[in-house]
């Protein structure tokens, strides 16, 4: 019984971490009935279980073991005021980077609700699939970032064309805009954006403006520009660069493509459907080491590891075959009591992100295609780059550093960005959105802290909550 009294204790404090606290509840509720009817023990501390002893006593034995379960959950309220405390403190943290980073510009939002008329099929499935069209996050933003320079905007290079409404906005501010080229892997966004592209190109100003767009990955920029642009061209550099990444609303709106959390549909998650991947193969075959490393590394999940032994289970019953399959599974590790639907929803957008991240191999193919674009700049052109969550706006910021050439290894392995930083405070009139910037030998990072949405912008589009806006540009020689 010795043994059995601080068993109990523990797997009750361990349920109560674990987030189970109505079974913590109930397994406390059964420990008093058994214990207080026969035996009496004296606690001297829950953390110490081994200090428990056992001696026949009854009235004594109720007392102690209702102030032993009082202290479990002295202890839950005491973590619950903890993490409360914590909660408020993050927030307040937030708010004050918020603070830091928000865009001050107007924002001037135009929500879309039609496309423009196009009997083809493709043009029906697209109506067919989306409500609504994509909003442009941070337009105002990324416009001052390519007119602002005193470098004209020659040659522009859309990497994330999706439907277009960055590189329209583009085109339309440029009448100095020679060549544009721009792409995407997926089909249905490359078709939407190529004809709002190509009516803006029958009307620009500049009688040579060229208009090119591929379906393609962006890692392949390189070899892309080089089968387009003049020889001359393609070693002198384009001027600009736009990464919007993440997903369009019509990826996401569409149930068919797998990404949304709330839609039930196939696990497919490619974001170009020719790829061999999908969701589901990951899910129904990779080992089980892999999975859990998906869910704890690209979704920073802290119950990954609960997570894949569900995945894994769930082979046994035939695998997981659709979104709302993989949602059963999330919610049933996501007990109401943690957080209620807004738990699981949480827990379930950073399951389908870290898919999505490996699907897509979307982190190796970004930092691979940054050092890419940053070869395809002419001497002061900028690439700019908005990001969506926190591992993809690491690899910006990271490879922003090493790309500027001012991280040194140090001797221990570890990178030293102390000595070669030059960190400047610029009060340029005409750039009045770039705060801090750093430079180095190969070019300036023009934005110190990521650019994030104005309060307005996030008022009007949700979508835009997360972004961050990073430009870095090259050493003009
Ligand atoms: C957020 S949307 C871009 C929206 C666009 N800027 C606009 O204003 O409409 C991101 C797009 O990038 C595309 N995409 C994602 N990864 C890509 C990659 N590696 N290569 C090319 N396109 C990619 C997606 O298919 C999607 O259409």
């Amino acid at each position: 019984m010795a043994h059995f009294i601080p068993g109990c204790i523990c797997l009750i404090e361990m349920m109560i971490d674990l987030g189970l606290e109505s079974m913590a509840a109930k397994a406390k509720q059964m420990m008093l009935m058994m214990l207080s009817s026969s035996f009496s023990f004296s606690v001297s501390s829950l953390s110490a279980p081994a200090s428990v002893s056992a001696v026949r006593h009854p009235t004594k034995s109720c007392a102690l073991v209702r102030s032993a379960c009082r202290s479990i959950s002295t202890d839950t309220s005491k973590k619950k005021k903890k993490k409360k405390e914590k909660g408020n403190w993050n927030a307040k943290a937030l708010e004050k980077e918020k603070r830091r980073t928000r865009s001050l510009r107007d924002c001037d939002i135009e929500i879309e609700e039609k496309e423009e008329d196009d009997s083809s099929s493709t043009s029906v499935m697209m109506q067919q699939t989306q409500t609504q069209t994509h909003v442009p996050v941070m337009l105002g933003e990324v416009l001052d970032v390519f007119s602002s320079n005193s470098k004209p905007l020659c040659s522009f290079v859309d990497c994330t064309l999706g439907a277009g409404g960055h590189a329209s906005a583009i085109i339309q501010a440029h009448p100095e805009l020679k060549l544009f080229i721009g792409m995407d892997v997926d089909p249905l966004a490359l078709h939407m954006a190529c004809s709002r592209i190509r009516s803006l190109s029958h009307s620009h100003p500049h009688p040579h403006f060229q208009a090119f767009t591929f379906l393609d990955n962006f890692r392949h920029i390189k070899s892309l520009l080089r089968q387009v642009v003049h020889p001359d061209i393609f070693s002198s550099g384009v001027d600009g660069i736009l990464m919007d990444l993440g997903m369009s609303s019509m990826q996401v709106n569409n149930p068919e493509r797998g990404f949304s959390v709330l839609a039930n549909g196939p696990l497919d998650m490619r974001m170009d459907p020719q790829a061999s991947l999908k969701a589901e193969d990951i899910l129904n075959s990779w080992p089980d080491i892999e999975v859990g490393r998906i869910l704890r590394d690209y979704g920073e999940e802290s119950n990954w590891w609960l997570l894949q032994n569900k995945i894994i289970q769930a082979r046994l019953q035939g695998g997981l075959h659709s979104t709302g399959e993989l949602v059963d599974v999330i919610r049933s590790v996501n007990p109401r009591t943690r957080g209620g639907r807004q738990g699981w929803v949480k827990t379930a957008t950073r399951v389908f992100q870290a898919l999505r991240i490996a699907v897509n191999d979307e982190l190796k193919t970004l930092e691979d295609s940054l050092y890419a674009c940053f070869d395809c700049l002419a001497p002061g052109g900028r690439l700019a780059v908005i990001s969506f969550h926190s591992l993809e706006d690491r690899i910006v910021k990271q490879t922003f550093l090493k790309i500027i050439d001012c991280c040194m290894e140090s001797g221990d392995g570890s990178e030293d960005i102390g000595d070669l930083r030059k960190v400047k405070s610029d009060n340029n009139q005409n750039e009045a959105w770039i705060r801090q910037t750093i430079q180095g030998w190969n070019g300036t990072i023009l934005t110190k802290r990521p650019l994030t949405p104005s309060e307005k912008e996030e008022g009007l589009n949700r979508r835009c909550r997360s972004a961050k806006l990073r430009v870095i540009q090259k050493v003009r020689r």
